[in-house]
């Protein structure tokens, strides 16, 4: 690592972080090989669209920009289902002693009477994931969530079959109820989210979303014959940009990467100019799913070593970039659109710090529907 090398921008209120060693590093993480092929096995699989977005490349003279259309994975309306369908595959094959290939039938019919029953927190889509996997292997799962949730969340979450405790307090107070009553009564506590006492089950959740990489990957290469230059990512804990890091950093020849949080809620930020995971206070953002404090233990290193470019953007700058979407009719939420206000910012900010030519094929993903359709779906 080499602090001297990281450059942070403050031009007028822009703000933007860069880690021009994070160039020549390499990740040496590999993910099991059984992932996609699980996923291929789940009900409504199929590979998320990429989308063009030619108007966006000639604006910001990119070869390509592309969005990677996270709206409807499996029916729900965001990635989340693939680190919660792995997490939860993983952690019920580990307690019946069966290899990670095991088939859902076989593990569904392993688990049988054993009566395993799964413990989680979430401020919507993680919860919903979850419940949907506990009810695919007949299991019962109960999702602990914030006071402020709404209704309609509740309900979806409990469509799914789960038991919707609501918490007198925030997500972490969710978190930490939901961890303290699975260990009570000997369940099986899920959360997206390492500590230092608690890391294999969100490894799984990062593995899971390899699988939206490798769909990326087949689908540039049919595209322009290559994988991406960068790629953009949205950082709430960080799990998500974990996956991203080790498999672009793991690949060569690898690809940059940019990552965006908001900015009341900049954790990531915080953490790479102190070299260190620093806890933030939050404060509300549309971009819900990335209102979080903390970056996730396991993530760290390689959001330290490996993300190229990092900036923060406000929440009128993501309803821009979530409108600007939708005239192109590409319908993605706040936390998706993010990365395209990102990635504008970035632009203006350091283009070459994110190694942006007329030649580069950009990946942004679009991580989930717009709210309101995110409400509706079935
Ligand atoms: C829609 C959406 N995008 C992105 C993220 C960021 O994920 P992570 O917490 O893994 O950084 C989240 C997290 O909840 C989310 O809900």
């Amino acid at each position: 690592m080499n602090q001297a090398s990281r450059r942070r921008h403050h031009y007028h209120l822009m703000t933007m972080y860069s880690n021009p060693s994070a160039r020549k590093w390499k990740s040496e993480y590999t993910t099991d090989p059984s992932i996609l092929p699980f996923h291929q096995t789940l009900p409504n699989y199929g590979p998320t669209p990429l989308c063009p977005l030619p108007q966006i490349a000639t604006n910001l003279e990119a070869h390509k920009v592309l969005i990677k259309d996270e709206s409807r994975r499996f029916g729900l309306p965001a990635y989340k289902i693939l680190g919660a369908s792995w997490a939860v595959y993983r952690t019920v094959t580990r307690e019946l002693d069966l290899p990670s290939t095991a088939s859902l039938e076989e593990v569904k019919a392993a688990a049988g009477d054993k009566g395993f029953e799964y413990y989680t927190a979430t401020d919507g889509n993680w919860g919903r994931a979850v419940a949907r996997m506990a009810s695919m292997l007949g299991a019962k799962a109960h999702v602990y969530v914030p006071k402020v949730m709404l209704e309609t969340t509740k309900k979806k979450i409990a469509h799914e079959g789960a038991e919707v405790i609501v918490v007198d307090g925030d997500y972490d107070g969710a978190v930490k109820e939901a961890e303290r009553i699975g260990k009570e009564k000997r369940g099986l506590f899920i959360a997206d989210i390492a500590w230092e006492w608690y890391q294999e089950i969100p490894q799984w959740v990062v593995d899971g979303y390899s699988t939206m990489m490798v769909e990326i990957d087949q689908q540039t290469e049919e595209l322009v014959g290559r994988r991406p230059d960068l790629v953009v990512c949205p950082v709430g804990a960080g799990s998500l940009a974990e996956a991203v890091v080790v498999h672009y950093k793991h690949a060569v020849p690898s690809s940059a990467v940019l990552t965006v949080e908001p900015d009341t809620a900049a954790c990531l930020m915080t953490s790479l100019e102190a070299g260190k995971i620093v806890s933030i206070s939050t404060k509300d953002t549309s971009m819900c799913g990335l209102n979080c404090g903390t970056v996730t233990f396991t993530a760290w290193p390689s959001l330290r070593d490996g993300v190229d470019a990092h900036v923060t953007v406000t929440d009128e700058e993501a309803k821009v970039a979530e409108e600007t979407l939708a005239e192109m009719g590409i319908l993605i939420g706040p936390c998706g659109a993010a990365t395209l206000a990102g990635l504008t910012k970035a632009c203006k900010e350091g283009k070459d710090e994110i190694y942006l030519n007329r030649d580069s094929v950009v990946v942004l993903l679009g991580t989930e529907a717009p709210r309101g359709a995110a409400l509706d779906m079935a």
